[in-house]
């Protein structure tokens, strides 16, 4: 296995945590990434959001959920009341996965070894912001916090326990909502996923 970052095992906060992710070499993911995206928000957030892994224009911002997936996401938030200012929010994995395509890079899914390797930034950042709900954004992030797949569009709206306790709330990603062309199926499952916001804000 790659050698570790420097100051790997020993941050004892989150912005320590990210400077040593800064320099990740746990899977070959970094190599094409323009930078690490670690998470974002309080240190002290009671409820934590994680995604899948960060797009393009995260990978170009470093910043979570930013581009057009993210603004939607913001978006439903609000709807929902909840601040995004209060949760934070983070990816299963945290390197851009991408395939060219000319000048564009195509989103490409992490598999299943580089999501082990990034679990183990999560387990931290939860370890360290000790939160009392964690959102799954879709199945790979379901995946990653649960340790085995589930099925997210049968699962969604409910919290499953982990044996250490923390609650998982299951729902899907943002980014489904985007896929959808049909306009009456797209806004149907916008207000579904509003539902579960609201759900998670009585949760919080
Ligand atoms: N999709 C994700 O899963 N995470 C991001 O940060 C952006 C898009």
């Amino acid at each position: 296995r790659a050698a570790l970052a420097p100051n790997e095992g020993n941050a004892s906060s989150i912005s320590e945590l990210r400077e040593a992710a800064e320099g990740c070499r746990r899977c070959p993911l970094w190599r094409d990434a323009t930078r690490t995206v670690f998470g974002e928000g309080p240190d002290n957030a009671s409820v934590v959001f994680v995604g899948e892994q960060p797009g393009d224009q995260e990978d170009l911002a470093g910043q979570p959920f930013v581009g057009p997936a993210g603004k939607l996401f913001d978006a439903i938030l609000d709807d929902a009341g909840v601040k995004r200012q209060k949760i934070y929010v983070t990816n299963a994995v945290k390197h851009f996965k991408f395939e060219p395509r000319g000048k564009r890079r195509l989103h490409s899914k992490p598999n299943a070894g580089e999501v082990q390797a990034c679990r183990w930034w999560l387990d931290r950042e939860l370890g360290l912001i000790k939160p009392s709900l964690v959102v799954a954004l879709g199945a790979t992030a379901a995946q990653s916090l649960l340790g085995k797949a589930v099925p997210v569009t049968k699962m969604r709206g409910e919290v499953m326990q982990r044996e250490d306790g923390l609650r998982v709330f299951i729902t899907i990603h943002p980014s489904f909502i985007l896929r959808i062309r049909e306009p009456t199926d797209k806004e149907a499952e916008r207000e579904r996923f509003l539902q579960d916001m609201k759900l998670v804000k009585r949760l919080m």
